[in-house]
């Protein structure tokens, strides 16, 4: 285990950064937001704590209303009855044999917790009787003609035949009980750490930028096992195997496609885009299609010092201020003065068919052009389909798309046609949270939707409709959304049909700016809200919440572990994806740990009902520098997957100097962002 020093960074700029992250994170997943002015200067209100008395939020959740309808989501939904408890192992996972809270109970999944890692903990820590094991990796070959991984001999060629850097969302579609698809984003890459000798992105040859283009995107690639006890391996030269790059040619449907604001030299329709970039996490819709968000996609472009007036604004509202990531030198679509309405064509939910490795993947403008974390889906009874997505900045917003056409259930030709098209036209909406007050001794109100566009036009006094879907973010500024500190992924529990919105953290809020669903100033922890419609119809126009957990140290009196005792739980931090097991058990990725906790990131257990709602326990421990993603759950429980994204990912790094080697395959002694699959012994 190599021990990592905390340098002051020498190859990066030494700007000051301060949201829960290292110096090269900021650099490379988010363009340096943290030392940039705040993308949201808008003068929204912050709603402090208003008493609604018309609204009774805990008459409304008596009154069954938040049961939603059960419908679709098949690759999750062949669970198995509970997991027999595993026979105690003999040998720990790393610290996993901690006494006390941490291992004192058997859950069902049949493991004990594990306690925390400290930050510098080059090991992949999971539970006492279980074990992982890698099932691909950056650069592994994913077609038959595509080169082994060779970290020195690094290549576009190679690249766009191996699998991507980075891994972020990862889904698993059940094809039978030996066979599955997975589908994962690559959302960017650590240009230190994959080449030698890089000290600034001036070093980067042309062949390298191209080859870290080919290192974003996604991948689809089938897996298999010899029987459902034995672990995944990946099947090379599968038939639906693909490689989604920031050169592959995108669709861009809805009311924005072939808009002015989207045309460009290269493209005068507005309507064919090349490449995803930037994306983070992502949902699977009913209909069998993956979605993905592209999030912070401002960093990939050389902003414009020249800009004016209106374009200006606009150009900051998204962030578009940094000098980029050197991309202009080879494609000068790149560089925002050469092609001002590049920027405008990413920053969207995109939806590819996994099944089908010759389909176009789309850009749905109908969802609006944020810096989308995920997407993901729920139908109401009626078939009307409901896709939320947060759009994770400091300050900034969650969302809701409600269809226009409804689901069509079923695998005809007929209805996969129909479904095809259903996230190309619909309304979006904005949420608005409002508390009913400290004196209920919880954090806990109402909500509105408020229209960004209605019957498929413009809601937005001043605003057209493409607008309103290309800047969507001025848009919900005025019709009074609530900053939220950081929307990430936002899920839907089939267990108990309640919503999940994850705010990971927010440091810039100020003592001024706390309301009862951002309770925190200098907010360095996050916090998980839990809504659901008044009516039961996820389209509905109002919303009911509640904090089921306010994360950080439980010795520190602001968290909140959903009303349990506090001596019984194990810290967290900076909660960012979430899933959910066949018992409706929440199950949260963490990124940030390191930097608020100094502990390494994990994945975490909260059970949501029940006496042991609350009772948070770590499942695992990702490397050093590592961020969890993923993560996978309820495929049939006997294997949780997460991605481990950019391990060694620690300021002062370097190929010369890796503070990481996972997964420690011997040869490679560089970390490769994998992902991994746990299953007891
Ligand atoms: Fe890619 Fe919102 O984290
Ligand atoms: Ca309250
Ligand atoms: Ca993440
Ligand atoms: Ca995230």
């Amino acid at each position: 285990m190599s021990t990592p020093t905390r340098r002051p960074l020498t190859v990066l700029p030494l700007r000051p950064h301060h949201g829960g992250r290292t110096a090269m994170t900021c650099h490379y997943k988010c363009g340096d937001a943290c030392s940039r002015p705040l993308e949201n200067e808008s003068d929204n209100e912050y709603f402090g704590d208003v008493v609604q008395a018309s609204v009774s939020r805990r008459r409304v959740l008596q009154a069954g209303g938040l049961a939603a309808a059960l419908v679709g989501l098949t690759a999750h939904s062949s669970l198995p009855a509970a997991a027999a408890p595993a026979a105690s192992g003999a040998e720990a996972g790393g610290a996993a044999a901690a006494a006390g809270r941490h291992g004192d109970r058997l859950w069902p999944m049949g493991f004990r917790g594990i306690a925390p890692q400290p930050a510098t903990t080059d090991k992949l820590v999971v539970p006492q009787g279980w074990t992982w094991k890698p099932v691909i990796r950056w650069g592994d070959p994913l077609f038959a003609d595509a080169p082994a991984f060779d970290f020195a001999k690094q290549s576009r060629a190679a690249q766009e035949k191996q699998f991507g850097y980075n891994n972020d969302y990862t889904v698993l579609i059940k094809r039978d009980e030996r066979r599955a698809t997975l589908v994962c984003n690559h959302e960017y890459t650590n240009d230190e750490l994959m080449f030698a000798g890089i000290k600034d992105s001036k070093d980067l040859t042309a062949e390298q930028l191209h080859t870290i283009m080919a290192a974003h995107g996604m991948t689809v690639v089938e897996l298999t096992r010899r029987s459902p006890r034995s672990p995944w391996t990946y099947v090379r030269g599968g038939h639906t195997n693909r490689r989604i790059t920031a050169t592959t040619p995108f669709t861009v449907t809805g009311p924005a496609a072939g808009s002015a604001l989207l045309r460009t030299k290269a493209d005068p329709s507005g309507r064919k885009v090349l490449g995803t970039l930037n994306n983070c996490s992502g949902g699977l819709t009913p209909w069998g299609t993956v979605l993905s968000g592209e999030e912070n996609v401002d960093q990939y472009f050389k902003a414009d010092p020249a800009a004016t007036g209106e374009t200006k604004a606009r150009r900051a509202r998204y962030g578009l201020s940094s000098s980029g990531r050197g991309w202009e030198r080879v494609d000068s679509r790149f560089d925002i003065a050469a092609e001002p309405n590049e920027p405008n064509r990413f920053g969207w939910v995109v939806e590819i068919d996994p099944h089908d490795p010759h389909s176009t993947p789309r850009k749905h403008t109908a969802l609006g052009r944020f810096k989308h974390e995920a997407a993901n889906v729920v139908i109401d009874d009626d078939g009307t389909v409901v896709v939320y997505s947060g759009d994770d900045t400091k300050f900034e917003y969650l969302y809701k798309f409600v269809s226009a056409t409804k689901y069509h259930r079923g695998d005809s030709a007929h209805a996969r046609r129909h479904n095809a098209k259903i996230l190309e036209a619909g309304d979006l909406s904005v949420a608005k949270f409002t508390g009913d007050g400290a004196a209920d001794g919880i954090h806990d109100g109402t909500g509105e939707w408020l229209p960004l566009t209605r019957g498929g036009k413009s809601a937005v006094p001043g605003m057209s409709l493409e607008e309103v879907l290309v800047f969507t973010r001025f848009a919900a500024d005025k019709v009074g959304a609530t900053k939220m500190d950081r929307p990430e992924d936002v899920e839907w529990n089939p267990h108990n049909g309640k919503v999940y919105l994850v705010c990971t953290n927010n440091s810039d809020r100020k003592p001024s700016q706390i309301d009862e669903a951002n309770p925190r100033a200098n907010n360095k922890h996050g916090q998980i809200v839990e809504f659901g419609p008044t009516n039961g119809k996820h389209a509905s126009k109002s919303f009911v919440w509640d904090l089921v957990l306010i994360c950080g140290d439980p010795k520190d009196p602001s968290t909140y572990f959903a009303g349990y005792d506090k001596s019984q739980v194990t810290p967290i931090s900076c909660p960012d994806n979430v899933t959910f097991d066949s018992r409706g058990n929440l199950w949260i990725a963490t990124d940030g740990q390191p930097s608020s906790l100094k502990h390494c990131d994990g994945l975490f257990m909260m059970p949501l009902a029940g006496k042991e709602r609350g009772h948070l326990t770590q499942f695992l421990s990702v490397p050093v520098g590592a961020e969890t993603c993923g993560p996978v759950v309820s495929f049939d429980e006997r294997t949780v997957m997460v991605a481990v994204q950019h391990p060694g990912e620690v300021d002062g790094a370097s190929p010369a100097k890796p503070v990481s080697t996972f997964p420690y395959d011997g040869q490679v002694k560089q970390p490769r962002p994998s992902v991994v699959q746990v299953f007891r012994k």
